[in-house]
């Protein structure tokens, strides 16, 4: 077993460690989990990701011999706007720094991956040229955003695949959004949030979840469930806070809201 092997077969995190990536510990091992499964189902998968900022979270698809192609969007705005409701800025964001930090990474393979600079609002799913087996939606946290980078990975997607996303406990309303279109649509799905927040949808026939290191997660998703609504625990907090608790309490009290009959 070569040593790329070993360490994606123990979800090593050992894979990220050449390039930042803005997520956790549990993210990262289910982003390997993922890979995983794919690898697994589709020797010569090919990858699409939206949002790369330094490439931290391609580094593990550039590793591995068993992905064939690596398409990279990112639009690399000066500031994005965000669910949260600030901006954000990702400073010194470009392709070419990505680029450099990418080579650090595995030089002799860089000629399977393609960038494009742009937004999935803008840009023609024509301009990927292949089917792809697993998306990665991890660009402008807006709902708007989500469900845009969503169907343009819909269109690029092969019948059966993967489409996940990051930071679902920011863009979970535009996930919902995503989840209704494939039901409007008669799309056959199967759905699910990994640790920490890693938001998965298996497209079509695309059984993921037999990988035992997916399944693990799956059935250990307290992880997931409870990071996120910690995670959004301050907007609750902020809301209990004198004089809103007050509002809400007499607003409760006239409507009768408190009360179970
Ligand atoms: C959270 S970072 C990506 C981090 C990366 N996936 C990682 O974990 O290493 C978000 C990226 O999305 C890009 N971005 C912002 N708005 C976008 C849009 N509308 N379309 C595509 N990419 C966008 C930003 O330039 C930034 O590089």
């Amino acid at each position: 077993m070569s040593d790329f092997e070993k360490a994606i077969a123990d979800l090593d995190l050992d894979l990220f460690s050449k390039i930042d990536s803005q997520s956790t510990q549990n993210d990262k091992q289910s982003f390997l989990a993922i890979q995983l499964a794919v690898r697994n189902l589709r020797p010569g998968y090919k990858y699409l990701e939206i949002g790369s900022y330094l490439g931290g979270t391609i580094q593990p698809h550039l590793l591995d011999d068993r992905c064939a192609k690596i398409y990279s969007i990112d639009k690399r705005p000066e500031k994005q706007p965000d669910a949260r409701g600030f901006d954000y800025t990702y400073l010194n964001n470009s392709t070419e720094r990505m680029l450099e930090k990418l080579q650090t990474v595995a030089p002799e393979k860089m000629d399977k991956l393609v960038t494009i600079d742009g937004d999935s609002r803008s840009i023609a799913p024509t301009q990927i040229s292949e089917k792809i087996d697993l998306c990665f939606i991890d660009g402008e946290h807006t709902d708007e955003a989500v469900l845009s980078d969503f169907k343009f990975c819909l269109e690029v997607l092969d019948q059966n695949g993967c489409i996940a996303f990051h930071d679902a406990q920011i863009t979970y309303n535009g996930i919902a959004t995503c989840i209704d279109h494939l039901e409007k649509n008669g799309v056959s799905f199967r759905a699910y949030c990994l640790p920490s927040i890693v938001f998965v949808i298996e497209i079509g026939d695309f059984a993921m979840h037999n990988e035992p290191a997916i399944f693990e997660r799956l059935v250990n998703n307290h992880r997931s469930y409870l990071y996120s609504l910690q995670d959004n625990d301050h907007y609750r907090k902020f809301a209990n806070k004198y004089p809103f608790r007050t509002v809400r309490n007499f607003i409760s009290r006239v409507l009768g809201g408190n009360v179970s009959q």
